[in-house]
């Protein structure tokens, strides 16, 4: 079956608006089979290398302690958080992809903890995280974007980094990856407002061309947050 997507989407099939780009219809209900048939070859859709921001802001993660990377795909990132020494504990909703994950990090010799989660529906846990990796997981409308942000922040321990990398509006020009769908895409001032909790150390608006497998290649209009989850106020005991 042919799955047509306009050039470099990672398009949420349920989309309505993108409804009228893809065919056939059948594909279109189920968004967890889309992946997984992206995912079905041998190669590695987004390439077997980390992201090129999580790698540069290495100095930021813990030495140690149990990391999360969010819709991890095929892990690469996963694989890499797990080489730098953590417990990285790998989401994703499709099970093909967590497989050829777990593949990956046998083949580098490093321990991946996987989990097949539907960010739709997953329990997020409190405080479980030093580190939370969200790397292209702009599949999310705005509704299930503020479910995973809300979860994403409950998920951290008070002191824990947050790296999260995305597409700006400006990459609907460009079509080199990402969703074809304008309110999926990150601003400034949306990441900003949704982070106002967490203590911002970085928010960048850049244009660079990266080159991830299949899936993100070319000049991209790229969003990057680095941003630390307070740490709990102390406990002040009343005197007696
Ligand atoms: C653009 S890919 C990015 C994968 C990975 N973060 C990376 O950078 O290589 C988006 C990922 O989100 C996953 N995904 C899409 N919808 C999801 C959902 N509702 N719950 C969990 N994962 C989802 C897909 O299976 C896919 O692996």
């Amino acid at each position: 079956m042919t799955l047509i997507t306009p050039a470099g989407g990672d398009a949420l099939p349920e989309q309505g608006a993108l409804r009228q780009t893809l065919v056939p219809m059948t594909s279109l209900d189920n968004p967890r089979e889309h992946w997984n048939a992206r995912f079905a070859g041998d190669d590695y859709y987004f390439g077997t290398e980390p992201n090129r921001f999580l790698r540069e802001h290495a100095a930021l993660l813990p030495k140690k302690g149990r990391v999360l990377a969010v819709a991890d795909g095929e892990g690469r990132n996963g694989v890499w958080l797990a080489e730098q020494g953590l417990d990285v504990l790998s989401i994703d909703f499709s099970p093909v992809a967590l497989a050829k994950a777990r593949a990956l990090a046998r083949e580098r010799g490093v321990k991946l903890e996987t989990a097949e989660a539907d960010l739709a529906k997953w329990r997020w846990p409190r405080s479980a995280f030093t580190a939370v990796a969200a790397i292209f997981i702009q599949f999310a409308g705005p509704a299930l974007r503020d479910r995973t942000f809300a979860g994403m922040k409950k998920a951290l321990k008070p002191g824990g980094i947050l790296l999260l990398q995305g597409y700006r509006p400006k990459q609907l020009e460009y079509k080199t990856g990402g969703p074809p769908i304008a309110e999926n895409l990150y601003t400034e001032g949306l990441l900003r407002a949704a982070f106002a909790d967490l203590e911002i150390l970085e928010l960048a608006s850049h244009d660079d061309a990266i080159h991830e497998g299949r899936g993100h290649d070319g000049i991209s209009a790229l969003i990057d947050l680095v941003a630390r989850k307070p740490a709990a106020p102390a406990v002040t005991r009343r005197a007696e």
